[in-house]
């Protein structure tokens, strides 16, 4: 959104926002709800307007949400205080790395403090380059009949499912079982509970595939403002897949359209959006370095849409399976048993695996990836905000 007047719509939970760039340059997320009588005044996904005009009576509103007119006002509102009825807006915006999140919570901590130690992995994805990362195209939407934490939990590190779900699509050769993150000895890390987020990182000890970005494009790579050791962690890995709880995640991976044509290395990033228990629906970017060139972003693209996007191969298998999990879990059946989920894959006497003691990063990392400490990470961190609670682990719970 770099003009004045710059907006899009997006939503917050299940309510509706309107993203703007107002006229003094800053970004304003204001609830897309008229206070005169609460109908929606900005009907449209994207644009660039000084102010919204609210379809109903004709309530207007500046791009900073100000209250600019309201129809018949010497007729009816001739005491009507401007300064009070502009439109609801999040009281914390912050901008990250280009990206913008909001809270609509008073009293909450900057989102720096909400990251915590989780900062340490999230600036890798974003800083790899002195330019950062640029969005290619516009987001992708789509509607899955499953609850939003399938795709969340996912993220943090579902590694396990990757040589069943996806089965199909690595028997055409596009990406090797390990690259595409199935569990094997010595290419995997977890890393979970790192201020109640996770990552799940694949590497190949001694080699430098950084992400399968081509040398065009690593070239580019220093640095900057990650530390030697962050930069060196991206050296090694193939791939880095985390969410940063709730609904934020990310992909950071290269695969190919084709076994004949090399990797392009992308960054994918999700919101899962909420929609009822029932549904959700998936919002996606793709993202190349900035320094890339015009070609490589395209081929970028071209191979992040045909693996993680709405008609993505990987994707298509993914969604065919998320929404059985939330039809159980309704089940009558289910209800009356108190079914129980497994979540124990290399809990305790599971796995023979400890944690790396002297683990460059924060976070607990074990150097396997036949576990679901990521998972339970994000699960227990979502009972602790629901009871506003604390769990008391011991390192066997992780
Ligand atoms: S509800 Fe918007 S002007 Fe009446
Ligand atoms: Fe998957």
């Amino acid at each position: 959104m770099p003009n004045r007047g710059d907006f899009v719509t997006r939503n917050i939970g299940e309510d509706p926002f309107i993203m703007v760039r107002d006229d003094k340059g800053r970004i304003q997320v204001l609830l897309n709800a008229c206070r005169h009588r609460g109908a929606q005044v900005c009907r449209v996904q994207a644009g660039n307007s000084k102010a919204f005009v609210c379809p109903f009576h004709g309530w207007s509103y500046r791009n900073s949400g100000d209250l600019l007119g309201v129809p018949v006002r010497t007729q009816g509102y001739a005491a009507l205080d401007f300064k009070e009825w502009g439109l609801f807006s999040a009281p914390h915006v912050e901008s990250y790395m280009g990206l913008v999140f909001a809270n609509l919570d008073p009293d909450a901590v900057s989102f720096e403090a909400y990251m915590g130690d989780y900062k340490w992995y999230f600036d890798i994805q974003f800083a790899l380059s002195e330019g950062g990362m640029e969005v290619l195209g516009e987001p992708h939407r789509w509607i899955v009949d499953a609850n939003w934490k399938q795709g969340a939990e996912n993220f943090c590190g579902d590694s396990s499912h990757t040589q069943m779900t996806h089965k199909s699509v690595l028997e055409t050769g596009i990406i090797d079982p390990v690259s595409a993150g199935a569990p094997k000895e010595g290419t995997g890390l977890h890393i979970h509970d790192c201020s109640g987020h996770a990552i799940s990182i694949r590497q190949l000890p001694g080699e430098a595939p950084f992400i399968s970005y081509p040398p065009e494009v690593t070239q580019h790579f220093k640095p900057g403002r990650l530390n030697q050791d962050q930069f060196d962690l991206a050296e090694r890995s193939l791939l880095q897949n985390g969410t940063l709880f709730p609904n934020f995640s990310f992909l950071h991976i290269g695969l190919s359209d084709s076994p004949q044509k090399p990797h392009a290395g992308f960054l994918t990033l999700r919101v899962w959006q909420p929609k009822g228990p029932n549904q959700m629906e998936i919002w996606n970017w793709i993202l190349a370095p900035v320094e890339a060139s015009p070609e490589y972003k395209r081929r970028a693209y071209q191979v992040g849409m045909s693996s993680f996007s709405p008609s993505g191969s990987f994707e298509q298998d993914d969604v065919a399976v998320w929404p059985s999990v939330a039809r159980t879990a309704a089940t009558i059946f289910a209800e009356i048993n108190n079914m129980r989920f497994n979540y124990q894959m290399g809990l305790g006497d599971m796995s023979s695996s400890e944690p790396i003691r002297d683990w460059v990063g924060p976070g607990v990392a074990n150097s396997t990836n036949a576990g679901e400490g990521g998972l339970r990470t994000f699960h227990h961190t979502w009972y602790e905000r629901m009871t506003n609670s604390k769990l008391e682990l011991d390192h066997h719970d992780h």
